[in-house]
């Protein structure tokens, strides 16, 4: 999965959104979006991150403006074209969303199933990954016997596991402890650093300072303003590889033998 070349991973041009015939929840966006950075998308309950994230997902179609998106037109992609792009993001929904029937493991692997990835190449870096978000014992779990925060953490699993080209999160520490937050966030810096694309959604200020590379996104009542100058400049910031953590989970890419990253190899 190869980041766009030329230089931006989303464009949005005087977006706007309105549900029904309300007025907008989202007015005047205008904003580029880098490869290989991380966003925080701030702002206080009801602002409209949620529905930012929507249309970053393409949950949602804008009342008005532009999206690009990987190079292509968003707004008149034909539909066909709309679940190849999805499969280019990884999403952690606010209410996670993972499917009952399955294990927790089988939720995980759900992506790279999808991915048509051969099972042998499967067990080991889901399994790594569920023991790195602290769930290594509950792996044949079903989502309606784990709490909140396992939910919420096996989302993140689920969601990081095919190291997509851009990571949509919204609110993901919201239902765990301080520090499985920080371990979280570790593991969004560590895919970042392979180069995908985070967006993360928090009205907790205090994750910001976590993550000293990341870029603000501010939204006020539906306005995004940019305190740091993120969404005006290419990020100075290099996608570097390496100095990756011991033991961290790298899940899975194809050509790379799969866990072996973290310095196991
Ligand atoms: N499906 C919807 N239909 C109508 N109004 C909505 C819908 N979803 C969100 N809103 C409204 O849009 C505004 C922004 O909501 P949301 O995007 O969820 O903000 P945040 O995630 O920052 O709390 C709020 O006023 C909310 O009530
Ligand atoms: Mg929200």
């Amino acid at each position: 999965m190869n980041q766009t070349a030329d230089g931006e991973i989303i464009h949005f041009d005087n977006v706007g959104l309105r549900y029904g015939t309300d007025r907008e929840v989202l007015s005047d966006l205008s904003f580029t979006l880098y490869p290989g950075s991380f966003y925080f998308l701030t702002g206080a309950s009801g602002a409209g991150k949620t529905s930012l994230l929507r249309l970053l997902y393409l949950a949602q179609r804008p009342s008005r403006g532009m999206i690009r998106m990987f190079g292509s037109d968003a707004i008149t992609l034909p539909r066909d074209r709309l679940p190849g792009l999805r499969r280019r993001i990884g999403v952690v929904f606010q209410d996670f969303r993972l499917v009952p029937h399955l294990s927790a493991f089988d939720n995980v692997a759900l992506p790279l199933r999808v991915a048509g990835v051969a099972e042998r190449d499967i067990a080991k870096p889901v399994a790594d990954m569920l023991d790195w978000v602290g769930l290594a014992d509950r792996m044949q779990a079903r989502p309606a016997t784990l709490s909140g925060g396992e939910q919420q953490r096996v989302a993140i699993a689920r969601a990081v596991i095919a190291r997509p080209d851009m990571l949509v999160a919204d609110e993901p520490t919201g239902n765990v402890d301080p520090d499985m937050a920080i371990k979280l966030l570790r593991l969004f810096e560590a895919l970042n650093r392979l180069g995908t694309t985070v967006v993360v959604a928090t009205h907790d200020v205090h994750l910001l300072q976590k993550v000293p590379e990341s870029l603000i996104m501010r939204l006020d009542r539906g306005r995004l303003s940019d305190p740091t100058g993120a969404l005006r400049y290419p990020p100075r910031r290099p996608t570097a590889s390496g100095g990756m953590p011991a033991g961290m989970p790298m899940g899975y890419s194809a050509g790379a033998p799969a866990g072996t990253a973290g310095g196991k190899a």
